[in-house]
């Protein structure tokens, strides 16, 4: 193997420079290295190639940063989440999903008149064209809603295809709010059509949250009322998962959005990518393996099967990426529980024990201790969320929902970054090299 030598300078208000030396040529490259306001320096390596004729290999992106940006800011190390430079916890005690969204797509948070406008168009955006709703019927009744999320966000793009021209400013924060203020209308329709009953319509009378809960929860039959306890557990649960900064949904839509696709389509892409069980879809797993747990009792065997390299099984609910300390949305997650489960009078529900019981033997576990597994945001919202009413198949779409405002943000952010190109990663080939075809009769 080669050898290259990475040196790193930066002494006594000198620009910090990391050199990379080619051992077997001789040859170097002094890259830049920058600073953000926050976290770790990055080296700039965008020279590397055409100096080099090397390329960076970093499967799975541990120790890239595919981009700038000033959305989000995570520091694993300490368990901190911040929107805009305010912390998740604040938020979610003091602000509104509303508040967060405007943080997110303008830089801060707004005044009163301000938040009066942006409520007054989200909610004035709520209904959905018409038509849309002939596509829910394309769909088995047994669909997953996640699917049909796919489907009808894709759909949209058809919608207002003429009308989205990402170079205009207007036009690409008029995208950004439709969709903010359709997903909770989709959402809940995908719902109603699995149970067989009427769609509901949005009220522009009620609040974000509230709107949605009646959206799943009411029939034309009878008077539905939102209570206020639910409808705050609501809207934290969405503030919890409004960004996540560069995550694999965000990163997907800002990928599929660097070649200047239509942002529905691209915000469709990222709901495929939450689905998956290692991303959003853990919410769902997460109740799957409590049920399949069963009891207390069977909680030890369980966690020995998860630290046992020959079997795939994981706790679900468990690790990060990023957070290499307790995930600051799951604390704010594990108090929410607690308060819905108190207001609905649910003692004793034997999930939240179990879940307790989990979380207790796994932290004091060697194994998850070493490799700092702690519980992520997914741990308690799935019990929250079975308490409210909601099915496992919906816990991923109310992620998707509340995450929608998070990719249009970190999409508008990428298709306003001059420095932003097409996505084109490399790779390290390692197949067959060239070789002459062989005709069909001559292959034995
Ligand atoms: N249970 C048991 N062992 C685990 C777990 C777990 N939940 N998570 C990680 N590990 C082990 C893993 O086996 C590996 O061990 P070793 O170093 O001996 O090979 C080590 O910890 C590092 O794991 P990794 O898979 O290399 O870490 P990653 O950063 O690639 O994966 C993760 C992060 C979230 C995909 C992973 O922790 C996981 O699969 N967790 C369960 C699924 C889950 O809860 N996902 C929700 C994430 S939070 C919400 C969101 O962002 O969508």
């Amino acid at each position: 193997m080669a050898e290259t030598q990475l040196d790193v300078k930066g002494a006594q208000g000198a620009p910090a420079t990391a050199t990379l030396v080619d051992n077997t040529t001789g040859k170097s490259v002094t890259m830049p290295i920058i600073e953000g306001s926050e976290g770790p320096k990055v080296i700039d390596i965008r020279k590397l190639y055409g100096e080099t004729k090397m390329f960076t290999f970093d499967p799975g992106f541990t120790s890239t940063a595919s981009c700038e940006s000033g959305l989000t800011f995570i520091d694993g190390d300490v368990g901190m989440l911040l929107h805009g430079g305010y912390s998740i916890d604040e938020l979610a005690d003091k602000s509104d999903f509303m508040e967060v969204c405007y943080l997110l797509l303008y830089g801060e948070l707004p005044t009163r008149t301000q938040k009066a406008d942006f409520v007054h168009a989200i909610t004035y955006h709520s209904m959905l064209q018409e038509q849309l709703r002939s596509f829910y019927s394309g769909f088995r009744r047994d669909a997953h809603p996640m699917a049909i999320m796919v489907g009808v966000v894709g759909a949209l793009s058809a919608f207002y295809h003429d009308s989205t021209d990402i170079r205009d400013e207007h036009q690409r924060m008029v995208a950004s709010r439709r969709l903010i203020a359709k997903m909770p209308t989709i959402a809940a329709w995908a719902y109603k059509y699995s149970i067989g009953q009427p769609f509901i319509y949005p009220n522009n009378k009620m609040g974000y949250a509230e709107n949605f809960l009646h959206m799943m929860f009411a029939t034309p039959c009878e008077d539905y009322v939102v209570h206020p306890v639910l409808s705050r557990a609501m809207d934290k649960i969405f503030i919890l998962h409004a960004d996540h900064e560069q995550n694999a949904s965000t990163s997907t839509v800002r990928l599929a959005g660097s070649s200047h696709a239509n942002p529905f389509a691209c915000i469709a892409a990222g709901i495929a990518c939450l689905w998956g069980p290692a991303h959003g879809g853990a919410n769902e797993a997460v109740l799957k393996m409590l049920e399949e747990i069963g009891d207390v009792s069977h909680v030890d065997q369980y966690v020995k099967r998860a630290k046992d390299k020959d079997d795939p099984f994981r706790l679900m609910g468990f690790g990060h990426r990023v957070y290499k300390n307790y995930d600051p949305r799951a604390t704010v997650m594990r108090q929410t529980c607690h308060e819905v489960l108190d207001h609905l009078g649910i003692k004793d529900e034997p999930l939240l024990k179990l879940a307790m019981a989990l979380e207790k033997i796994a932290l004091e576990d060697e194994y998850f201790i070493e490799k700092k597994l702690y519980p992520n945001v997914d741990f308690y919202s799935g019990i929250i969320l079975r308490a409210m009413g909601f099915p496992n198949t919906m816990f991923t779409v109310i992620f998707a929902l509340a995450r929608t405002v998070g990719w249009i943000s970190q999409w508008k952010e990428m298709i306003e970054d001059p420095i932003q190109k097409i996505g084109r990663p490399r790779q390290l080939y390692v197949g067959e090299p060239r070789r002459g075809y062989v005709p069909l009769d001559d292959r034995g």
